[in-house]
This record gives C-alpha cells, sequence and structure tokens, in this order.
C-alpha cells in the first residue's frame, strides 16, 4: 500500500540525512526553525507522525491539534522530557529518540569544556581579543590540571560513561553517582560509586550526565554549591534545569567554585545576564550533538523510526 498520501510533520527542520528518507515515502510538511507555538499546532494537523525535537513541548495541547490518526512523534534528540509520555500513552502515540549516535560528541563536548573551562580558556581568549594581555605573568590564567585530578560524573549512562572513559586518559580517580550501580563501569574504568554530596565534596571536576526529571531538577543548587571545592570545575551538558544559574553565578562570582563549562541552560536560548556576566565561564549554545557525523546520524534515526512506525513495524528506539 502507498504511504504517499500519509502526512508527517516536521515542527521545525530535519537534516537531509533524515529528510530525504522521510520525502521519499510520505508527504512531509515543516514549520521551519522559526516556527513559533501557533505554527507549530498548526504544521502538526492532520499528521500521522511527527518529528519533534527538545525545543517543541509535546503535550495534551499537541496532541489533540494533530488529531487522532496521530501515531509517532520521533525526537530528534537522546533526551525527551519535552515530550508527556503519560500523554503520549493515552493516546496510543509511540515516541523514539536517537540514542547511541550522539554518545561520542556530546562526550568529546563534555571532555572539551572540562578542559576549557579548567584552563580558564574562555576568559584568557576574551582578554586577549579585547586587548587587555598587556604581557605574560606567572601568576595569571592559573587553572586546574587534570592529570591526575578526581573527576566526578553524575551520571552514568552511555554519555556519561563514554566522558568517563575519555577522562580515564588523564590517570586520576574517577567517581560516579546515580540510582544504580554500574558493576561493568567499574570493572572497566575503575569508577566508584558514591553518594552525590560525597562526590561534590570531593571531585576537582563535575561533570552532569543525568536526565530533567522532577528528581533531577536544581540538582545543583545553593546547598550542592557549599559542598563542592573552591577550585572545582562544574561542566553541565546534560540539561539546563539541573543547574540553578543564580546559585551559580553566585558561586563563580565569590570565589567558591573554580570554573564552569556549560552547554544547556534553564530557559533557553535565554541566558541570564548573571552567568553571561560571570567569572570564569566557557559557555556554548547547546550544541553536545553538533558534529557532522552525530547530527546526520540522529537525523537518519528519527526517519527509520517514522517508517518503521507508519509501516506497521517496531521502532528501533521506542521509549514508549
Ligand atoms: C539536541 C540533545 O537534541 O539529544 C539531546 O538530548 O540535547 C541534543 O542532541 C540537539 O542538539 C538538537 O536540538
Amino acid at each position: 500500500m502507498s504511504l504517499s498520501n500519509t502526512l508527517v510533520a516536521i515542527c521545525r527542520d530535519l537534516l537531509p540525512a533524515g529528510a530525504d528518507l522521510l520525502e521519499g515515502r510520505f508527504r512531509v510538511r515543516r514549520g521551519g526553525l522559526d516556527a513559533g507555538r501557533d505554527a507549530i499546532l498548526a504544521v502538526v494537523e492532520g499528521a500521522e507522525a511527527v518529528v519533534a525535537d527538545p525545543t517543541v513541548a509535546v503535550d495534551g495541547e499537541l496532541l489533540e491539534a494533530a488529531g487522532p490518526q496521530l501515531r509517532a512523534v520521533a525526537n530528534f534528540a537522546v533526551g525527551y522530557d519535552n515530550v508527556d509520555l503519560d500523554a503520549c500513552r493515552a493516546a496510543e502515540v509511540t515516541v523514539t529518540n536517537t540514542p547511541d549516535v550522539l554518545t561520542n560528541a556530546t562526550a568529546e563536548l563534555a571532555l572539551a569544556l572540562t578542559l576549557a573551562a579548567a584552563r580558564l580558556i574562555g576568559e584568557a581568549e576574551r582578554d586577549l581579543r579585547a586587548g587587555r594581555w598587556r604581557g605574560w605573568d606567572p601568576s595569571a590564567y592559573r587553572g586546574l590540571e587534570l592529570s591526575g585530578a578526581t573527576v566526578g560524573v553524575v551520571g552514568l549512562g552511555r554519555i556519561g560513561r563514554r566522558y568517563a572513559e575519555l577522562l580515564r586518559g588523564f590517570g586520576g580517580e574517577i567517581l560516579y553517582s546515580g540510582p544504580s550501580r554500574k558493576a561493568d563501569a567499574e570493572q572497566a574504568l575503575g569508577a566508584r560509586r558514591v553518594e552525590l554530596d560525597e562526590l561534590l565534596g570531593t571531585a576537582d571536576a563535575i561533570s552532569l550526565h543525568a536526565p530533567a526529571s522532577p528528581a533531577t531538577e536544581h540538582l545543583i543548587d545553593a546547598d550542592a554549591l557549599k559542598r563542592t571545592r573552591p577550585t572545582a570545575v562544574l561542566v553541565n551538558t546534560s540539561r539546563g534545569p539541573l543547574v540553578d544559574l543564580a546559585a551559580l553565578a553566585a558561586a563563580l562570582r565569590e570565589g567558591r567554585l573554580g570554573a564552569a563549562g556549560l552547554d544547556v541552560y534553564e530557559g533557553e536560548p535565554e541566558v541570564p545576564p548573571a552567568i553571561l556576566e560571570a567569572p570564569r565561564t566557557v559557555l556554548t549554545p547547546h550544541i553536545g550533538s553538533a558534529t557532522v557525523r552525530a547530527r546526520d546520524a540522529m537525523a537518519r534515526t528519527v526517519a527509520q523510526n517514522v517508517i518503521a512506525v507508519l509501516e506497521g513495524g517496531e521502532p528501533p528506539n521506542r521509549v514508549a
């Protein structure tokens, strides 16, 4: 049976690596990167599959706007905190994500931010570009050396584990915290599971790799930042709501935290002025998965999941 009249709605955009696969089989409608909420609700109307991304809230309102024929929501991301899974289950809509293909890219960005924050690269570059570099100074820009440093990985899932593997090359101890023990990672990496409080109080570099959920909201708040070492480096490539940005900015300003490398922000793309102005920060605009290889693979994965559901099969990456 031809599915060429079946409508697939791409709420915003999808790279050709995935869009071409969909366009060859289905009728495809796109909202475009600038689509606001009303435009997205209009784009999904009548669709049998919806392609979303972390900026699109897939909730009861969107499911209703799509209509009862909707069968799949394919999220262009490994994280799916933007999707109301209960509402999708109730509407019998399959939800899929894009795991694995972005593990290396995101872990590598976390490593880059760890190094850049530890060595105050953002600060140093801003000074140089602004003409504030007055010559070599042995006391300037003295950062944290990662070799031998104790690294704390909050959430040893796919990305956290890959980050730990990369950090292992620096030869320090690897601590992790999380809801379950990862015996294989303990063996392979020599990682040690500790309570979050111990991790925060011990680690020289702390990297967050947990999903956004009510349990992880403001996991790093003013209290948590009282426990960290004043020289510690905090990195977040997971989801913005894990970190209370006002508390983080205060800790940096007051010298209670060494440095921070952030890729995600609560309320993004807005970034609070307190963080923009905070010292010893390296800030990137949610580019964790932004490599050619990962983004093309994510787009293909989205398309494969949509095709599987619409052709009546089991999608490779079902989350609900
Ligand atoms: C973004 C991500 O999806 O996969 C995730 O959970 O956060 C990223 O890969 C991607 O950058 C598109 O917004």
